[in-house]
C-alpha cells in the first residue's frame, strides 16, 4: 500500500488540518463566501447551503438569489446578506446582476439554481470576474456539461462536487466505478481542478495524482438536499482559506461525520439534510 496513490481520509489526517479559532479574531479574519443558488421551488436548496456555510465558520456570507427567494433566505438565514436579481425573475440567473463577483474569498455555485439556459451566461461571467478557486456543483455542473467550452475557464484549483449521475453528464460513462475514480483523477490533472464523486465513500480526485477516500457518511444521507449541505460547507473552508485540498477533506469528513452523529441521536430514516447542519458543531467538537 506504500506506493498506493490512494488515502483513507481518517481522524488522524483530518485533526492536523483544523485551524484552531485565535482569541483575537474577528469576522474578516474568516474570509466573505457568496453563494449562488435557488429558484422558484428550489429556496431549500439555497437555504440549506447557506446555513451549512456559516456552520462551517465563515466569517461574512452574501447569498445570490432571485428575487423570489428574498423573504425566504432573510427570515431563515438572518446571518447572511441578500443580493437578488429583478423582482419578476424566478431563477437566480435571468436578468441577475452579478457584479463585484472578486470581491469574495470564494463563491459556491449551484444548488436548486434550476436547469436555465441562462445558467450557461452565467458561469461565462463569473468565471471571468472570479479566478480564486471556487466550489461548483448540481445545476452549475450540469450547465458545464451542456457548454464543455467552460471546462477551461473554471479558475483553476476550483473543487467541483458532482454525484455520480452529474459526474456522467460533465464526463461520459464509465464501465464501472474503478474507471469512474480513474477518469476523475484524469480530469482533475488536466485541468488543474479537484473532483469530489459523491457517493457512499466518497472519493476526492486531486490534481497532483492523489485520490482519497472518505470514510464518514451513512445511508440516512441518502436523502434530498444533503449535497447542497457539503457545497456549503466545503465553501466556508475555502473562504477561511483552507487550501483546496484541505477544504475538500475536511468538508467530506465533518459532513459524513455529522451524519453519523445525528443518526446515532434519532435514527438513520429520520435523517434530513437540515441535521446535518444541526451537528456540523458536534462533529467539529469530536476532532
Ligand atoms: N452513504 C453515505 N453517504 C451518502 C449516501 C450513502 N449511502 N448516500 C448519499 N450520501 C451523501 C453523498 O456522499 C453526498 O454527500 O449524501 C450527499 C448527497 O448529495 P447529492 O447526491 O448531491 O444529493 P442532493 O443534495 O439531494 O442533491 C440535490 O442537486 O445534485 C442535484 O440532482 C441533484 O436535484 C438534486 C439536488
Ligand atoms: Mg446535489
Amino acid at each position: 500500500m506504500q506506493d498506493s496513490p490512494f488515502q483513507l481520509i481518517d481522524p488522524a489526517m483530518v485533526k492536523q488540518l483544523v485551524q484552531p479559532r485565535k482569541p483575537f479574531s474577528h469576522k474578516g479574519d474568516y474570509g466573505h463566501a457568496a453563494i449562488i443558488a435557488g429558484s422558484y421551488g428550489m429556496m431549500g436548496a439555497a437555504v440549506l447551503c447557506a446555513r451549512a456555510c456559516l456552520r462551517s465558520g465563515v466569517g461574512k456570507l452574501t447569498c445570490h438569489i432571485p428575487a423570489v427567494g428574498y423573504n425566504i433566505m432573510q427570515s431563515s438565514v438572518p446571518e447572511a446578506m441578500c443580493k437578488t436579481g429583478a423582482a419578476g425573475d424566478e431563477s437566480a440567473t435571468s436578468g441577475h446582476a452579478i457584479q463585484e463577483m472578486d470581491k469574495y474569498d470564494t463563491i459556491g455555485i449551484g444548488p436548486g439554481l434550476g436547469s436555465n439556459a441562462s445558467n450557461i451566461a452565467l458561469l461565462y461571467n463569473i468565471f471571468e470576474q472570479n479566478r480564486r478557486p471556487m466550489v461548483i456543483d448540481a445545476d452549475g455542473l450540469n450547465a458545464i456539461g451542456k457548454e464543455k467550452a467552460l471546462l477551461n475557464k473554471i479558475p483553476l484549483g476550483s473543487i467541483l462536487t458532482p454525484h455520480p449521475k452529474e459526474f456522467e453528464r460533465l464526463f461520459g460513462k464509465t464501465d464501472n466505478d474503478y474507471d469512474r475514480i480513474q477518469l476523475a483523477l484524469q480530469t482533475a490533472t488536466d485541468n488543474d481542478l479537484y473532483i469530489v464523486l459523491k457517493g457512499r465513500y466518497t472519493f476526492i480526485a486531486s490534481p497532483d495524482g492523489k485520490g482519497y477516500f472518505n470514510s464518514t457518511g451513512n445511508p440516512g444521507m441518502a436523502s434530498g438536499g444533503t449535497g447542497d449541505v457539503l457545497t456549503g460547507i466545503i465553501t466556508g473552508l475555502l473562504a477561511q482559506k483552507y487550501p483546496p485540498l484541505h477544504a475538500a477533506i475536511l468538508g467530506v469528513y465533518l459532513h459524513g461525520l455529522a451524519g453519523d452523529l445525528a443518526a446515532a441521536y434519532a435514527s438513520q430514516p429520520s435523517l434530513i439534510a437540515s441535521d446535518l447542519v444541526d451537528f456540523l458543531g458536534q462533529a467539529y467538537q469530536s476532532l
